[in-house]
């Protein structure tokens, strides 16, 4: 035999390659997003993401603090009002549902990390993402700057319930910068902007729009979210957001996107977030059912490797199933 270079000789145990492994997700790395309805008792399953369910205000502190039990450091709170209108009037209001539903997390959990989206489209009756005009094009768009007045009252809704980190979602141009800046004009220095900086236009949201219903009404989302094809287009959006204030930033989806998520880790020291999406999820969920995967491995898998493209934090539908799965 010639060969004196054999890598096959550390991969021989489970010793010698715990001892060689170069990447580990652990609990702490997790945030577990959560949907929850105006009515105190809903609990309704999302049918396109099994095991995900739309909470009442009366559960959804239940459900954090579950998480909150297994080590998960923080939930991301969607909110689905009972009113919808153009203006998505029931996103900024002091007794929104997002805003009773810190309120009740925090009562519960002290020490969970409650964030929340800052977004209109869960709000809006045409389900953009921001309020309408018509461009100049004559085309019905998002008006960015009217929209970011909005955002920041939203914001300033969810930090004065007791939100510790607010995620814009929404990709209008100049929103980090103007979040800042009010949270700070209003005493919310000490609150945290996870900014969804390299959002991309794509497919694979499909299920959430269900689990939110937030499906846009006419058009898409590509006149504000990125185009899949850009890369070099995704850093600069990344580094506009850090210039503007953000303190953690996040490539969405996860899985098409490692390349960025890589990039991104090599050119900014911020913590960086990945966001596993519904569409990722209900993929495997849907392969898992029919025995064609294995859950818990292909779940492992796709988590550690959004670790190793450099995220250190993930946000998942499997963060429940991965705190389990973390600690057999
Ligand atoms: C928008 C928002 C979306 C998601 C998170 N925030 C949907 C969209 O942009 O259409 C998608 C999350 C997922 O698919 O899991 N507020």
């Amino acid at each position: 035999m010639y060969l004196s270079v054999r890598p096959r000789r550390l991969r021989r145990n489970e010793t010698l390659r715990r001892l060689t492994r170069e990447t580990r997700v652990s609990v702490d790395n997790l945030v577990l997003p959560l949907f929850v309805r105006e009515e105190a008792h809903a609990c309704k399953a999302i049918t396109s993401m099994p095991g995900q369910y739309q909470w009442g205000l009366a559960e959804v502190a239940d459900a954090a603090a579950r998480a909150a039990d297994t080590g998960i450091p923080a939930v991301l709170l969607f909110g689905i009002p009972a009113h919808k209108d153009a203006e998505g009037s029931s996103a900024w209001k002091r007794d929104s549902v997002v805003c009773r539903a810190v309120e009740a997390i925090k009562q519960r959990s002290p020490g969970l990390c409650v964030i929340t989206d800052v977004c209109l489209c869960e709000y809006t009756d045409h389900g953009h993402c921001g309020l309408l005009h018509q461009n100049r094009d004559g085309i019905t768009d998002v008006n960015n700057d009217a929209t970011v007045e909005v955002l920041v009252k939203e914001a300033l809704a969810h930090a004065g319930a007791g939100a510790d980190i607010v995620a814009p979602s929404d990709m209008m141009d100049g929103r980090v910068f103007a979040l800042r800046d009010a949270l700070d004009a209003n005493s919310h220095a000490e609150v945290a902007i996870m900014a969804y900086s390299a959002k991309f236009a794509s497919a694979f949201y499909g299920p959430f729009r269900e689990a939110a219903e937030s499906p846009p009404r006419f058009g898409d989302r590509r006149s504000y979210q990125m185009d899949p094809a850009n890369g070099n287009e995704a850093l600069r959006e990344i580094a506009l957001d850090i210039e503007e204030g953000a303190d953690i930033v996040m490539v969405k989806p996860a899985l098409c996107y490692l390349d960025i998520i890589r990039r991104a880790a090599d050119e900014f020291n911020i913590p960086l977030a990945a966001y596993n999406v519904s569409g990722e999820y209900a993929m495997i969920k849907a392969a898992a059912a029919q025995g064609w995967l294995d859950e818990r491995r292909t779940v492992l898998e796709l988590t550690t490797s959004i670790r190793r493209a450099g995220a250190s934090i993930i946000i998942t539908y499997w963060a429940m199933d991965l705190a389990g799965w973390l600690q057999e």
